[in-house]
């Protein structure tokens, strides 16, 4: 890690297949981030537990993000791409941040209203206090910014609240991390739902388009795609939410600006317009298919990769564990 550099911390969950969402919001913005910081891209595999999950399709969803982390272009020598469960001090840290944290902070999170109701059978302590082993993931290696989408933005806010109150108790420890919310492709919405946002949990599945999804279906689901009534390509996310969110993505995919996208259309119909829109996103996730059939082909390679950047990652994990131990009076060992 070089020292002139800030630091990044961001986690994805192991839950689902990654849609395009989470490719133009997330993924596509960490390769932009590689050179510039020093850059922690985990695969928060301990979240996933606050929903029962099928241990199989677990494990090989771990594999199957790690290899999709590749085949977008992350170089595995560069940044830091480790799995959770492999360093021992999230949780350790998690247990330590829970006693600086208030059930009345975690109540008030979103998120967990919106997961206890989706999942009344099952609202388990975890998926209360998720926000603080999410902080630990943030905290452990001391992250000056770290890239969320705008649903994580009140996990962060508290992250940052626990920092400040044990910095006030104990004396500088952590650092105070910053969202970084990117701006254009931020928010890919859903295809049927518009005002929905695009997520791989969804039970349609022509809601979304998932980064492995074959060239035809791609297509398809783009066809499908509902638009608004009228019949003009332009962006007006109050009036037209299908068609605006049509335009966010082919801006995004094509790197260019909305008014780009609707001048390049004027005039033109929405069925073409949708055919074109995905045409660009096949033709963007062709190579990245390419390369993640190759990667998800090899364990061994994988596993090699998640050794190796355990120990970078345990390694500044540690010494922040040592520190918060000591400080809060534990007798190191
Ligand atoms: N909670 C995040 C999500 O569901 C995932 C996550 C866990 C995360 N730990 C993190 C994101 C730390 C950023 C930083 O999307």
């Amino acid at each position: 890690m070089t020292p002139d550099k800030k630091t990044i911390f961001s986690g994805v969950q192991p839950s689902g297949n990654l849609t395009l969402g989470n490719y133009l919001g997330a993924l596509r913005n960490f390769c932009r981030l590689q050179d510039e910081y020093n850059c922690y891209y985990c695969v928060v595999d301990m979240h996933t537990l606050t929903v029962r999950q099928n241990p199989e399709e677990l494990r090989e969803r771990s594999y199957a993000l790690l290899a999709l982390y590749l085949a977008c272009g992350l170089d595995p020598d560069k940044n830091v791409l480790f799995l959770q469960s492999h360093v021992h001090s999230h949780a350790e840290l998690s247990w330590v941040l829970g006693c600086y944290t208030y059930m009345g902070e975690l109540s008030r999170m979103t998120q967990f209203k919106d997961k206890s109701q989706r999942h009344a059978d099952n609202i388990n302590a975890g998926l209360f206090t998720y926000p603080v082993l999410m902080a630990a993931d943030i905290l452990l290696y001391k992250s000056d910014l770290v890239p969320i989408g705008a649903d994580q933005k009140q996990h962060l806010e508290l992250a940052r609240n626990i920092a400040e109150r044990f910095n006030a108790v104990y004396g500088d420890t952590f650092v105070v991390p910053e969202p970084f919310i990117p701006g254009n492709g931020a928010r890919i919405m859903s295809l049927q739902e518009p005002d929905k946002k695009m997520s791989k949990s969804d039970t349609n599945v022509n809601n979304f388009v998932l980064i492995t999804d074959p060239r035809d279906v791609i297509i398809k689901k783009f066809k499908k795609a509902v638009t608004d009534s009228g019949a003009e390509i332009r962006y007006d996310e109050n009036e037209k939410p299908g068609i605006s969110n049509l335009i966010n993505i082919y801006a995004s995919v094509k790197d260019v600006t909305r008014q780009d996208v609707e001048k390049e259309f004027e005039g033109g119909r929405y069925g073409d317009f949708k055919k074109a829109v995905g045409e660009s996103v096949a033709d963007t996730l062709a190579p990245i298919q390419e390369r993640y059939a190759e990667f998800i082909s090899d364990k061994t390679y994988l596993e090699s990769i998640l050794r190796r950047n355990a120990e970078k990652a345990s390694e500044k994990a540690e010494s922040t564990v040592r520190e918060v131990y000591e400080k809060v009076g534990f007798i190191l060992k």
